[in-house]
């Protein structure tokens, strides 16, 4: 019988990482989770991607800093001789690839020509996978980091769950392109570009980045794209490392999903591909689950009975209307359970299926977030 709750997780992994689809919660669970964490006494490093602006107000994140930022154990609501702490940090993509990019350059000088060219200022943020493989490279970075017991990694609001496993191929793929190795070969070759050099595919591309125009265009690229490339050994190396650590036994995955049937099939999916890549999948979050606690309205007449004896004076009309409600959010409940019934059944070797339900309002605040937090690891 799978656990209904995952607070074993937070005293015996170092690193859990929400996986899901956009938009199911992945950035409220992880945050939750980091709190649980707090709670029993971790010391927790929730590093966030893209919370909303005000559950990043009440983290302390409220000028948006990628700064570390220490919440106020009183805030938490932490004994005062509680072991443990939160800190939220921002994930800066942009930063955290100047920072690879200072790790490998072969000379200092190599490394100022890449980050002060604007090529590489638009490449930073844009290319493929360049936020998942972020994520995870701050993972690497911070995973030893004495400070902490347990990191809590949210991970970026990609429509596909999958972009996130994929992102170091993707990463790799970007810089090893046929496109770009053709560039940088024909930069070698002549010592400079010529436009006859090129082939269709590079015109096109330079075409996409017509912004860049003027004289020495296509030295700018073609040295920007060499002393990348001067440096894509250690990037792949690196990559490899990365995905290496996700499948340490001290990481643990949760999914996170909706309980919508296309939500669902999408996350049952996504677990199957974390499980063939030899990670460990220890828990599923369904977050927003439609409830209703059964009432006793047998019928609109009775319904506006009760009202009279409450001394309301209502129309059976206001009554039935109320049933019909009922009855609506009762077929939402029951088609909910149904799908989490049919993912506990699909997915046999998971140990953990929790069920957070849809609260009336976006979870924004500490409250909220405590709310969620006891339902995600009762305290
Ligand atoms: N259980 C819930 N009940 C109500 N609103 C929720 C719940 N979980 C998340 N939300 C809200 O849904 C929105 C998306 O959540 P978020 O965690 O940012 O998703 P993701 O990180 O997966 O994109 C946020 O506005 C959040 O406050
Ligand atoms: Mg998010």
């Amino acid at each position: 019988m799978a656990n209904s709750s995952l607070s074993d997780l937070l005293t015996s992994h170092r690193v859990i990482v929400t996986v899901g689809s956009g938009g199911v919660g992945k950035t409220t669970t992880a945050a939750a989770i980091a709190l649980a964490g707090a709670r029993a006494g971790r010391r927790v490093l929730c590093l966030t991607i893209d919370p909303a602006k005000r559950l990043a107000t009440s983290l302390g994140l409220g000028s948006m800093s990628h700064e570390a930022q220490k919440i106020d154990s009183a805030v938490l609501g932490l004994a005062p001789d509680s072991k443990g702490s939160l800190t939220a940090m921002m994930l800066d993509v942009r930063r955290t690839f100047d920072e690879l990019v200072t790790r490998y350059a072969q000379t200092p000088e190599a490394r100022d020509r890449i980050l002060s060219n604007s090529i590489y200022q638009q490449i930073a943020s844009s290319l493929a996978g360049t936020p998942e493989y972020m994520a995870m490279e701050k993972l690497y970075a911070l995973k030893d980091d004495p400070q902490y017991d347990l990191i809590v990694l949210d991970t970026p609001p990609t429509s596909n769950a999958l972009d996130f496993l994929e992102a170091p191929d993707k990463m790799v793929a970007a810089m090893d392109s046929p496109t770009i190795r053709a560039f940088v070969s024909a930069f070698e070759k002549g010592g400079s570009m010529s436009l006859k050099l090129l082939s269709k595919a590079m015109a096109q591309v330079l075409q996409g980045l017509s912004k860049f125009t003027g004289a020495g265009f296509l030295e700018q690229i073609a040295g920007f794209l060499t002393d990348l490339q001067s440096m894509f050994g250690g990037f792949k190396e690196r990559a490899l490392k990365v995905r290496e650590q996700l499948k340490s036994k001290s990481v643990a995955f949760v999914i996170v999903s909706s309980p919508e049937p296309m939500a669902v099939t999408e996350s049952l999916f996504f677990a199957e591909k974390l499980v063939e890549g030899g990670m460990h999948l220890e828990a599923v979050v369904f977050n927003r689950v439609r409830r209703v606690d059964p009432v006793d309205v047998s019928s609109p007449q009775r319904i506006a009975n009760i009202l009279r004896e409450a001394d309301i004076e209502q129309p059976v009309e206001l009554a039935a209307g109320i049933l019909k409600a009922y009855h609506d959010a009762s077929v939402w409940s029951r088609r909910d359970a149904g799908e989490i019934v049919r993912a506990r059944r699909e997915l046999p070797l998971v140990p953990r299926f929790i069920e957070v339900p849809a609260f009336d309002e976006d979870v924004y605040d500490l409250r909220a977030l405590t709310r969620v937090a006891n339902y995600v690891a009762p305290a």
